[in-house]
C-alpha cells in the first residue's frame, strides 16, 4: 500500500499519516520531520533547509527528492509506506514516478485532506510538536498529559518556528501556487481520493479507512 497524503499546511496530513502507519503497519515518511531532525542535529542539509523552512518556503527539489527516493528503498518499505509532505511540486511528483517506474512500482492512493484556509491559521497556533519523536499535539484538541512535555518520549514540546501566523499565511500561498496542482496531477491518474479534513480527527480517519478498504 503506497499512499501519498496531500493537503494544505495544517490540514492534518501528519495526524492521519501516523494513524494509517499504525493500523496498516507501514512506515510514515514525513519530509518535514526528516528535515526538522536534520536541523536539530545541525547537519549540512539541515543548515541549508532551515533558511527556507523558517520563511515558509519550499526546500529546493534537488535536496528533497533524493532523501525520499533513498528512504523508500529501505527494507521496512517493502509492503508500502505513507508519504507525508512529499511530493509537493510537480517536478517532485514526476521524480517520484520515475523512481517508482524503475522498480516497477506505483502509488496506489493520493489522499487529499481538505481544509479551508480560514481554519488553518487557528489550528497552527495551537499545535505543539515534539522534535524528539515527531509526535504532534494540539493545546485544545489533543493536549499532552503534562503541559509542554511529550507523552511518548518525554522531550519538550515546541511551537514550530514556521507556525507563526505570518509564516503560516506564506506557507498557504506557497501551497496554492506549487502544491495544489498535484490534485489535478493525481486526479488524471485516477488515484485521487478526497476527505473532509474539517471533521473530527477520528471521523477523518474513518473516511480514510473506508477508502483504503473499498
Ligand atoms: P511539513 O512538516 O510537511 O509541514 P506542512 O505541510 O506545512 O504541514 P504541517 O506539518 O504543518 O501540517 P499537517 O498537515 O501535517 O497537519 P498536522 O497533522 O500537524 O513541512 C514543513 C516545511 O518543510 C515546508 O514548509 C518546507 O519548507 C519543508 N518541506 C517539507 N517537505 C518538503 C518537500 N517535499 N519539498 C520542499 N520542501 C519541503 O495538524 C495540524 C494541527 O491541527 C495539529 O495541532 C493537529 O493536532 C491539529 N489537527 C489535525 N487534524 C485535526 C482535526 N481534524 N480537527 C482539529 N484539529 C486537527
Ligand atoms: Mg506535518
Amino acid at each position: 500500500m503506497r499512499i501519498i497524503m496531500l493537503g494544505a499546511p495544517g490540514a492534518g496530513k501528519g495526524t492521519q499519516a501516523k494513524k494509517i502507519a499504525e493500523k496498516y503497519l507501514v512506515p510514515h515518511i514525513s519530509t518535514g520531520d526528516i528535515l526538522r531532525s536534520n536541523i536539530k542535529n545541525s547537519t549540512e542539509l539541515g543548515l541549508e533547509a532551515k533558511q527556507y523552512m523558517d520563511k515558509g518556503q519550499l526546500v529546493p527539489d534537488s535536496l528533497v527528492v533524493s532523501l525520499v527516493v533513498d528512504r523508500f528503498k529501505e527494507a521496512d518499505c517493502k509492503n508500502g509506506y505513507v508519504l507525508d509532505g512529499f511530493p509537493r511540486t510537480i517536478p517532485q511528483a514526476e521524480a517520484l514516478d520515475t523512481a517508482l517506474n524503475a522498480i516497477s512500482e506505483k502509488v496506489d492512493y493520493a489522499i487529499n485532506v481538505e481544509v479551508p484556509d480560514e481554519n488553518i491559521v487557528k489550528r497552527m497556533s495551537g499545535r505543539r510538536a515534539c522534535l524528539g519523536c515527531g509526535a504532534t499535539y494540539h493545546i485544545q484538541h489533543i493536549p499532552p498529559k503534562t503541559e509542554g512535555i511529550c507523552d511518548t518520549c518525554g522531550n519538550e514540546l515546541i511551537l514550530r518556528a514556521d507556525d507563526a501566523p505570518e509564516t503560516v499565511l506564506n506557507r498557504l500561498k506557497v501551497y496554492h501556487d506549487q502544491t495544489q496542482p498535484l490534485i489535478e496531477y493525481y486526479s488524471a491518474k485516477n488515484i485521487l481520493k478526497e476527505v473532509d479534513g474539517v471533521q473530527d480527527m477520528k471521523d477523518v480517519f474513518n473516511d480514510i479507512v473506508t477508502i483504503l478498504e473499498a
